[in-house]
Formats: C-alpha cells, sequence, structure tokens
C-alpha cells in the first residue's frame, strides 16, 4: 500500500496551455488568435530548457522567474511586443485551469484513504495561488516545492523531497506526472510511476520506463485496486 500519491503541477494536474488558450478565446488580442498554440508550446518548451539549464549551471532562481523570462523569448519569437499581454498572460498563468478529471480523481483517492500531494518545479507562492484559484487546495496534503532544495527536476534531491515530507520510502510513493521525463527521473529514484501520457507521445529513452501508462489522469481513480493491491 502507498502512503502517497505524488502528482507533478503543470502539465499534469493543471493545462499549462490554458493560459494562453483563454487569452485567445477571450477576443482581447486578435494577434493572438492563430499564434496561440505555438506561444503556448514556445513558453513551456523554454521554462522547461531554462529549469534544466539552470540547474546544470548552478544558477537556481524561482520557476515563476523562469516562467516570465520564457515569455519573454516566446513573444520575442513571434513578434509579439505587447506588455498588457504579457500582464494578461503571466496572469492567467497564476490561475491555471486544473483538468476536468482532477476533482473525480481526487475524491476517489480520498474514498479510499490515500492522500495526494503535488511535487513541483513551482515555487510556493505560485502552487499556492495556481491550487487555490482552482478550488483544489483542500484536497491535497501537501504542495512540496523544490524551492526548498534550489534545484529543479530531474534531480534527486527533488523527488526526496517527497521521502522526507511523507516519512516514506520510495517504493512507498506512487509518482504521476504528464512529463515523461519527470516519470522517467521519478523511477529512477525508486517511486512507482504513472505517465499520463495525453498527446500520445512515443516513451522517453531515459533510464526507467514508466510502471504504467494512461492517458489521463482518470486511470489513477479506475485502477486504484490494482495499484493498491
Ligand atoms: C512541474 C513541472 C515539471 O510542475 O511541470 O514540476
Amino acid at each position: 500500500m502507498y502512503k502517497v500519491v505524488l502528482f507533478d503541477a503543470y502539465g499534469t494536474l493543471l493545462d499549462v496551455d490554458s493560459a494562453a488558450a483563454n487569452l485567445a478565446g477571450s477576443g482581447t488580442y486578435p494577434a493572438l488568435s492563430d499564434v496561440w498554440p505555438e506561444l503556448s508550446a514556445l513558453w513551456r518548451s523554454r521554462q522547461l530548457n531554462y529549469s534544466w539549464l539552470r540547474s546544470l549551471s548552478g544558477s537556481y532562481k524561482p520557476f515563476w522567474e523562469i516562467t516570465e523570462d520564457a515569455l519573454d523569448f516566446a513573444m520575442d519569437s513571434l513578434g509579439l511586443d505587447n506588455k498588457d499581454m504579457r500582464a494578461d498572460l503571466l496572469s492567467l498563468y497564476r490561475k491555471l485551469d486544473a483538468y476536468s478529471e482532477v476533482p473525480a480523481m481526487l475524491d476517489a483517492l480520498d474514498k479510499a484513504g490515500l492522500p495526494a500531494a503535488v511535487l513541483s518545479n513551482g515555487n510556493h507562492d505560485m502552487l499556492a495561488d495556481a491550487f487555490a484559484a482552482a478550488g483544489l487546495s483542500s484536497r491535497l496534503a501537501g504542495l512540496l516545492s523544490v524551492e526548498d532544495v534550489g534545484i529543479f527536476k530531474p534531480a534527486p534531491q527533488v523527488y526526496e523531497l517527497g521521502c522526507k515530507y511523507f516519512d516514506a520510502q520510495p517504493s512507498e510513493i506512487l509518482f504521476v506526472s504528464s512529463n515523461g521525463w519527470d516519470a522517467a527521473a521519478a523511477g529512477l529514484f525508486g517511486f512507482h510511476t504513472i505517465w499520463a501520457n495525453r498527446s500520445g507521445a512515443p516513451v522517453e529513452r531515459l533510464p526507467n520506463a514508466p510502471d504504467h501508462i494512461a492517458s489521463d489522469l482518470s486511470y489513477v481513480a479506475t485502477h486504484l485496486n490494482t495499484l493498491t493491491g
């Protein structure tokens, strides 16, 4: 039996595309209507690249600031020079939509007596804002942040935070991420893993294939017996 189910935040519980999609959908900035998917993808890829590069070069700074830097790069790449648009996108990133299956899945875990918590690159402030806005804070037993170790995933110190917080061995933790590289590193650390492969991407060629591959998070609820049996 697991002691806790740990979830990645951005891209797993929270839809990182919802900031650009919702702003484009509001019609406030016609320039966004066609390019928002490209903007969102570039924003996300630079955000992750900067997190890895800063970890390697020993130049950690909070994920929120990296998110701002990545948006600046993405907007610059697409010739979007608009301070109001930038401010609106960042404000929406503080209150991203949760994926629709998340509340029912957390209810199922609660019913099964399994605590759910978050283990994320996000710094404490941005995690607190996002999960309060999504109405999920009270359902989560913790919002664990890499801010406490000053390095980003996939550094093992990050996954160790989960063991320390829940006084658990790695094998007593089920870890769920939509980022294949995150699931791989968590598995290498010793967690049991589920990769939520929403886009049907190929398996990452990294050490440690995921223990389970799901198309979305409803898998966690429907496979609870198998997972905990
Ligand atoms: C996180 C990033 C990796 O929430 O999505 O940790």
